[in-house]
């Protein structure tokens, strides 16, 4: 059994793309033959009910079944999904869990869930117990920024974490990147953005850049990726070239 790259999505904002991101890189990456596994991890469950999946009413990382029995397909071939739970409870356990500095999720992947080439965890948007577990299962972070003001504030905290999680298990996580979404080339705010967290992150934040679409926004309510539902828009084009980027960045 092998898994390969785990990326863990995280940034402890909502709404600066998170879920997006991970949703459609899984979806490409598995368009690209690539064997892909989203791991739903948020109890909003937006990266399981965008795909057109439910809920799963434990979450599957509480259960002691083995996960392969609660991977549901997506409809898009190569790629599974571990979806979420709503439960506060499962999220208390889950949590608790990774206090107590179980490995479950890494196990799980390792053991459980047959070989993947890339696993995509979509985290909660905090940087409480349920990231932290997710970081320290994952070979590497994916951070997605949000071109608005305020982009940078309280990202200090969040690379305290990793870096704290790097520390704990030397050579296991690294930093995959940072990817600018919702940029809008017309806008100076988005220009600003850029430059600003291209000057202090360096050579670790992606080339591409997601644009502000509409068709991004649309898709989940069709139950779908971007590319799926609309496979020639901006947004769509921007999220292939960033799988592109990823599998380069090995
Ligand atoms: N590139 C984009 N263009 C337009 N809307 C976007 C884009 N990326 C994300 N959104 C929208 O912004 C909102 C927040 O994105 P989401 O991925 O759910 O963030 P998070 O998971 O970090 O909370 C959602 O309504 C989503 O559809
Ligand atoms: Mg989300």
């Amino acid at each position: 059994m092998r898994v390969g790259r785990i990326l863990c999505v995280a940034n402890q904002k909502g709404g600066v793309g998170k879920t997006t991101t991970a949703t459609n890189l899984a979806v490409g990456l598995a368009k690209g033959g690539q064997r892909t596994l989203l791991v739903d991890l948020d109890p909003q469950c937006n990266a399981t009910t965008g795909l057109g999946a439910v809920p799963a009413p434990v979450h599957p990382l509480v259960t002691e079944g083995p996960l392969s029995a609660a991977l549901v397909a997506t409809g898009v071939e190569r790629l599974a999904l571990l979806p979420g739970s709503r439960s506060v409870r499962d999220v208390e356990r889950l949590a608790a869990q990774a206090r107590a500095g179980s490995l479950v999720l890494e196990t799980h992947l390792a053991g459980g869930l047959g070989a993947w080439d890339y696993c995509l965890i979509d985290c909660p948007p905090s940087i409480g117990d349920l990231t932290r577990t997710a970081l320290a299962g994952s070979t590497e972070v994916l951070m997605p920024i949000q071109c608005e003001y305020f982009a940078l504030e309280g990202l200090s905290q969040m690379i305290e974490v990793i870096r704290d999680v790097m520390d704990e298990k030397p050579g296991r996580l690294r930093f995959g990147g940072i990817v600018l979404t919702m940029h809008d080339d017309a806008l100076d705010l988005t220009r600003e953005v850029e430059e600003e967290v291209r000057d202090f992150f360096g050579e670790i934040v992606f080339e591409t850049v997601i644009p502000r679409d509409v068709a991004v926004s649309e898709a989940p309510s069709h139950a779908r990726s971007v590319l799926d539902y609309a496979p020639r828009s901006p947004g769509a084009r921007a999220y292939t070239e960033l799988c592109m980027e990823v599998r380069d960045c090995e």
